[in-house]
């Protein structure tokens, strides 16, 4: 829980806000003043995440949005601006990890599948709502990136392709949009339990080995970060990929074959 106002009076849509960390994102800005819309794909748990946020005395709305329509997208900006009026922040939160296989074993659905939901959907939405950022003269994009656009996961070929394409978007777009003061950045999230098999204690425990602050992340980690860069504190930062994780991506070896293992690290009374 905050104690900040920074986002009074503006309005924060974030896509797959009904779980995980659209929706720690999602509380975080409401929390802070933001008028919301929660849009998923999910309305039953768009609807519940939005009654949380009312009984906490924030404002939303809960939009029924798959991002792979077209449609559904045009439908979701129409609600929020007849609601609001405008849209100051749009987090491109929504993606899908879910099917892993190997490439040999792979076809055009599932590749389409991932490039749409986690690449195109980015691009559909950015270009519907910037020009109302743009007319107003302000504005900030947040797009959902991932590790694996730099380092790769094993069964996850179009996952990462769409990863690594949200990064080179989030970099071009900032440079388009920077005249019309809209501000675009990516946040780079690590392991970040949100499925109930990243909380099985085996997955822990592997997990909390491997990332240098020892431990997963939470969606909550990943919503001040969000909140950061929407806010003025970060009014020069634009075309930027924040990684929040630990330090995972920064190893050379895991833990697991290190040669300076971090039981060799000096105890404090050695120091
Ligand atoms: N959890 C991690 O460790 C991790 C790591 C790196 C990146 N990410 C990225 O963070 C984002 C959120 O991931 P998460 O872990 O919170 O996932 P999650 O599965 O917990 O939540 C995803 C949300 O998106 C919604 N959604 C899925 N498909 C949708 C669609 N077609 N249209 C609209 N909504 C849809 C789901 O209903 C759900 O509410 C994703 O872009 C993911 O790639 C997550």
């Amino acid at each position: 829980m905050t104690d900040l106002r920074r986002f009074n009076g503006q309005v924060a849509l974030v896509t797959g806000s009904a779980h995980g960390i659209g929706q720690a994102i999602v509380e975080r800005f409401a929390q802070e003043g933001a008028s919301v819309v929660v849009a998923d794909i999910d309305l039953t748990g768009a609807d519940a995440v939005v009654s949380g946020i009312t009984a906490g005395g924030g404002t939303g709305i809960a939009v029924k949005c798959d991002v792979k329509s077209k449609e559904d997208i045009s439908a979701m900006i129409e609600k929020t601006i007849a609601t609001y009026g405008k849209i100051d922040i749009l987090v491109n939160n929504a993606g899908d990890v879910t099917i892993a296989k190997h490439f040999l074993t792979t076809d055009e659905a599932w590749w389409d599948h991932f490039l749409d939901t986690n690449l195109k959907s980015q691009y559909l939405i950015s270009r519907l709502v910037a020009p109302f950022m743009a007319k107003a003269g302000k504005g900030c994009i947040i797009n959902m990136s991932s590790g694996g656009a730099t380092r790769s996961h094993r069964g996850m070929v179009a996952y990462d392709a769409s990863k690594g394409g949200v990064e080179g978007f989030t970099r071009a777009l900032a440079l388009e949009l920077a005249p019309y003061g809209i501000r675009v950045n990516a946040l780079v999230p690590g392991l970040i339990v949100t499925r109930p098999e990243h909380a099985e204690p085996v997955a822990d425990e592997r997990r909390n080995k491997t990332v240098p602050i020892g431990r997963g992340g939470t969606p909550a980690d990943l919503a001040g970060p969000a909140a950061f860069l929407a806010s003025e504190d970060a009014a020069y930062i634009t075309g930027s990929c924040l990684v929040v994780d630990g330090a995972v991506l920064v190893q050379q070896r895991s833990p697991q074959v290190e040669t300076f293992p971090i039981d060799t690290f000096p105890k404090l009374e050695d120091i």
